[in-house]
């Protein structure tokens, strides 16, 4: 299998580079610039290397350089941004600093003929965000790009194969930037393309079966994609030697517990513990009404209730985390073992004592991650279930939390998810749910009067959840779900659609 190296010199762009090598259907390894030498990279057989962006200038003394003899080992190179400049001060050229050359965003860029560019117009649009920039190429090397501003957008050294553009390639906005990769890999490295998501769930069984032979590892199971695919991943590795704690904390959606366990118990054979944890958590969240202090109740009595859990299991060596790309990004980690908070409900308890934390996911960005899902044969509307917030339902009704605020609300919220499934518009919708607002209204129903709680339904469209539109659901979507919960639900009186986007408002309410 061929393989390319992302030699990782720091840039924010390092796992999208390597996630466009992967799209080439080429294997790509992220190694940090110090953790591999160059003498390594021959040996390890990699077709070629691409250096990373990096916040540094290659002048400061603190930034971070690399072997030269990279440039002589007949493999070929490609640096992006600061891999650019790095290439041209390893190899003599000169790099400036002038706030008058910085350029950042959308960038005009116009390309000499070059095996780099092949199918590239002269003229098109590049993305850039640079302050220093490459004012002399080195010697040996052609300038074959420039920019209004950038004298040396892209040069190479073609008889060594060392390429270098001071744009980001990898970056949607560079619009050929397909092509620019595309070139590099196939017509310059010579890869072929024969990596699949396959061969990423074999490898990574391969590996674990092997490093974690005889170990004892415990997962935190939640019946989410993340955590639903790396422990279908390790158990297809280590069999029984995996037990996965699934705290049901009594707020989750209709049927939603018994699903997750019937699914992981049965379908797959696995070692799995439901902990039934329903009165211990509703006992913990009486009379609280602030959001905040819910989700800090609901993110440390879990962590409770998983200790209590893992302290019966004996001896556990490893901890395994279905932590995936963008949460190591958000939560600003860069390449250390970041323990994810479970479902975002808080951390992993200190006083329990592991070899270490296994993080299978941790490369792979959330549509690869359905992708491996799908592959290892995970129930569809389990991969493609809409994200689903860790304190569960206590976000969703407003006010003090009881049981039967909680089963009205999943009887409420179960309608609205038939409604639309039935409409066959689960896929045009990000994520809908119905809330349980503190307010009640007067209705009528049949000659009496009735004074009830007020549902809210809610739907948005988004691809990153920073920012949601509400969705334009069908009018008959939304009266159908009204008429249904107002008639079956007892205790709801009246049903109203939020249409408010974010911002202002987030998709939940708490
Ligand atoms: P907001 O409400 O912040 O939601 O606009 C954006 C996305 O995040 C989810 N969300 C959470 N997920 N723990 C989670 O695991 C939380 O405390 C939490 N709060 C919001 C929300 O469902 C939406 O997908």
């Amino acid at each position: 299998m061929d393989k390319i190296l992302v030699l990782d010199f720091g840039g924010q762009y390092n796992q999208l580079i390597a996630r466009r090598v992967r799209e080439q259907h080429i294997y790509a390894e992220i190694r940090a610039y110090n953790k591999i030498s160059a003498d390594e990279i021959k040996k390890e057989g990699f077709k070629g290397v691409i250096f990373t962006g990096g916040p540094n200038s290659v002048y400061d003394e603190k930034s971070p350089h690399y072997d030269k003899a990279v440039l002589d080992l007949g493999i070929p190179v490609l640096g992006i941004c600061y891999g650019d400049q790095l290439i041209a001060f390893m190899a003599g050229g000169t790099v400036k600093s002038a706030d008058n050359s910085s350029e950042y965003g959308k960038t005009t860029v116009y390309v000499d003929e070059n095996p780099l560019f092949k199918g590239v117009p002269h003229e098109s649009v590049c993305f850039m965000s640079h302050t220093d920039f490459i004012s002399d190429a080195p010697e040996g090397f052609e300038i074959i790009a420039h920019t209004d501003k950038c004298p040396v957008a892209a040069m190479c050294d073609k008889k060594r194969k060392i390429y270098g553009v001071q744009f980001h390639p990898e970056v949607t906005h560079t619009v050929f930037g397909k092509e620019m990769l595309r070139n590099f890999l196939f017509d310059i490295c010579k890869c072929n393309a024969d990596w699949k998501m396959e061969s990423f769930i074999e490898s990574s069984v391969e590996k674990y079966k092997e490093e974690l032979k005889d170990k004892k590892i415990l997962l935190a199971l939640s019946g989410g994609v993340d955590s639903s695919v790396a422990a279908v991943l390790l158990h297809k590795a280590v069999g029984k030697n995996l037990t996965c704690v699934f705290v049901d904390h009594g707020l989750l959606r209709k049927d939603e517990g018994d699903f997750v366990e019937k699914t992981f118990k049965e379908k797959f054979g696995m070692n799995l513990i439901r902990v039934n944890a329903e009165e211990r958590f509703l006992t913990k969240l009486r009379g609280v009404t602030e959001p905040e202090k819910k989700r800090k109740i609901i993110g440390e009595e879990f962590i409770r209730v998983f200790e209590d859990e893992a302290k019966t299991l004996g001896r556990i060596d490893i901890l395994a985390q279905g932590t995936i790309y963008p949460d190591v990004v958000e939560s600003g980690k860069g390449d250390s073992a970041v323990i994810k908070s479970h479902h975002n409900v808080g951390g992993l308890p200190d006083i329990m004592s592991f070899e270490r934390i296994i993080e299978p996911l941790r490369d792979l960005f959330k549509d690869e991650v359905r992708e491996v899902g799908e592959k290892l044969g995970i129930p569809h509307e389990l991969v493609w279930r809409q994200p689903f917030p860790g304190p569960g339902l206590a976000v969703r009704i407003i006010g003090e939390i009881t049981k039967e605020k909680a089963d009205l609300l999943r009887e409420a919220d179960a309608i609205f998810r038939e409604e639309i499934a039935k409409a066959g518009i689960e896929s045009e919708v990000s994520q809908y749910f119905a809330v349980l607002t503190d307010l009640r209204s007067v209705g009528v129903m049949g000659d009496a009067r009735t004074y009830g709680y007020t549902v809210a339904l809610r739907a948005v469209t988004t691809d990153d959840f920073m920012t949601a539109e509400w969705s334009r659901l069908p009018y008959e979507v939304l009266e159908k779900s009204s008429s249904r919960i107002t008639n079956e639900v007892a205790g709801v009186s009246r049903v109203v659609y939020d249409i408010t986007s974010k911002p202002p408002a987030t998709v939940e309410w708490e």
